[in-house]
């Protein structure tokens, strides 16, 4: 071991004695699962791949899992293990002892704005979750046909005063468990109720396979027509692959920090991406039958899952009871990965002039629901105002649009070019390599290949294309 290295493992042991590590291997998975697998895997995944034609959209975005997302992971869990801090000063110092520019620093901010966009539009669409809970357990959907739950889909969207109603909720239950800095209580409830939602999903694909177009749904999915496939379509595959996964900005560095010294980096990462991807697919399993065999439009748009799952619910037996479970933990999952996106906003406000847990919660919180409000009036009263018309890209665009186009399509994927390149050619060699440990020398060097050229290119292939 090089100097370096032993002031590199000291300085991590000295980091966080104030903070426990994460019990263990799987506990870190289950968090980091918690933050990667929500709206984005069951209300996102199926609405983006029906508006871009399906098939050979799902390979790109399943390349980008592959090629980009997962190398991006390590390097972010990485990059947190070794800081040991909250993203911002991990950068610093990692910066700081290796003599880096202190710009770096920069991706952290950007990790802040995009916490903040994100859990701004996020909420609201986890308060369309919270409102189908109470449609479900009142029996709403039984018996009622495609046309009576696009209307009630339609009805909820079209008011305002009840959006933001179920927005506020939502926001509340994720100020009350941040403000009391979560963890223990919250890693039970994931182990137990993330299983359930995948069980729940399994029992849709079975009842989707039922149906006499499962087969349509899995070649929609899975048999690439390239000629329906945009460049735009491209960019959003990329986009949702930070997304999903929550890269680009911080968030994995956060978790990445309670990581203990002698769980595999790699193998941890790879076990969340692919975790992740299957509650995707399979996702997309159970709905697209059911858009097919209702004679629906798969490109319908962000109301895709609230206008597909209600019909089999309401047609299938103790389809009441699937229905508010399934809701239910849809919801679970959302406010797993909002409090992930709430946490380092708080962390950072506390970290500046000491302001207190519950300050800080308080101030963050609000003022994000704050910003909700110009989610909420995008799909009513404001959904003709296209603020930011003048530019292209976000013609047409109303205030969700723009924040979802901002923060998927620009601010992910810079911060994790950033991220890449710091791991790839900035950051001690020596400390990259004990990190990873990999043991297999070819794996590593891979690896690192993937980092410095492949990751950093395909992201900026694909922006520098939309760009033009
Ligand atoms: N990965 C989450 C999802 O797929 O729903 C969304 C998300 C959470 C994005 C946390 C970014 C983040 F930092």
């Amino acid at each position: 071991m090089t100097d370096t290295t032993q002031s590199y493992t000291g300085s991590v042991a000295e980091a966080r004695q104030d903070n426990p590590m994460w019990s263990g291997r799987l506990a870190f998975i289950l968090a980091a699962s918690g933050s990667a697998v929500g709206l984005g895997n069951i209300w996102k995944f199926p609405y983006i791949t029906g508006e871009n034609g399906g098939g050979a959209f799902v390979m790109v975005y399943l390349l980008c899992i592959a090629a980009i997302g997962l190398p991006i992971m390590i390097a972010e869990v990485m990059i947190g293990r070794r800081g040991g801090r909250s993203p911002i000063n991990s950068l610093r110092m990692l910066t700081q002892r290796d003599g880096l520019s202190s710009r770096w620093t920069w991706v952290g901010w950007m990790g802040i704005l995009s916490s903040y966009l994100i859990l701004s539009f996020y909420s609201v669409i986890g308060g369309w979750a919270l409102s189908y809970v109470g449609k479900s357990a009142g029996g709403a959907f039984v018996g009622a046909d495609s046309e009576a739950i696009g209307g009630m889909f339609g009805g909820l969207l079209s008011d305002p005063s009840n959006l933001m109603l179920w927005h506020s909720v939502f926001m509340a239950l994720v100020i009350m468990i941040v403000a009391r800095g979560l963890k223990s209580g919250m890693e039970k409830a994931i182990n137990i109720l993330m299983p359930l939602l995948f069980l729940l999903l399994l029992v849709m694909v079975g009842y989707a396979l039922a149906t006499s177009e499962f087969s349509h749904g899995v070649e929609f999915l899975f048999s690439p027509d390239f000629s329906k496939l945009t460049t735009e379509g491209v960019l959003t595959a990329l986009g949702h692959a930070f997304f999903t996964l929550s890269l680009g900005m911080g968030v994995m560095m956060a978790y990445g920090s309670f990581l203990p010294k002698n769980v595999s980096i790699v193998k941890t990462a790879v076990t969340v991406s692919v975790v992740d991807t299957v509650v995707a697919l399979l996702a997309g399993l159970a709905i697209f039958p059911l858009v097919f065999a209702n004679g629906l439009e798969p490109g319908a748009g962000p109301g895709l899952i609230f206008q597909t799952l209600p019909l089999a619910f309401g047609q299938m037996t103790g389809g009441t009871l699937f229905a508010t479970l399934f809701f239910f933990l849809l919801v679970v999952a959302a406010v797993t990965s909002a409090i992930s996106l709430l946490e380092p906003v708080v962390e950072w406000l506390e970290e500046q002039k000491g302001i207190s847990r519950l300050t800080g919660t308080l101030i963050g919180g609000l003022t994000i629901w704050a910003l909700g409000i110009l989610t909420v009036l995008s799909f009513n009263d404001w959904a003709d105002v296209h603020p930011l018309a003048f530019i292209p890209a976000f013609e047409g665009k109303t205030f969700f649009d723009i924040f979802d186009y901002l923060t998927a399509n620009i601010l992910m994927p810079l911060g994790g070019l950033f991220i890449a390149l710091f791991v790839g050619w900035f950051m001690n060699k020596q400390a990259v390599e004990n990190e990873l440990s990999l043991g297999h020398p070819a794996l590593q060097s891979l690896l690192m290949f993937v980092l410095r050229f492949i990751t950093p290119v395909l992201v900026l292939v694909v922006f520098l294309y939309n760009l033009l």
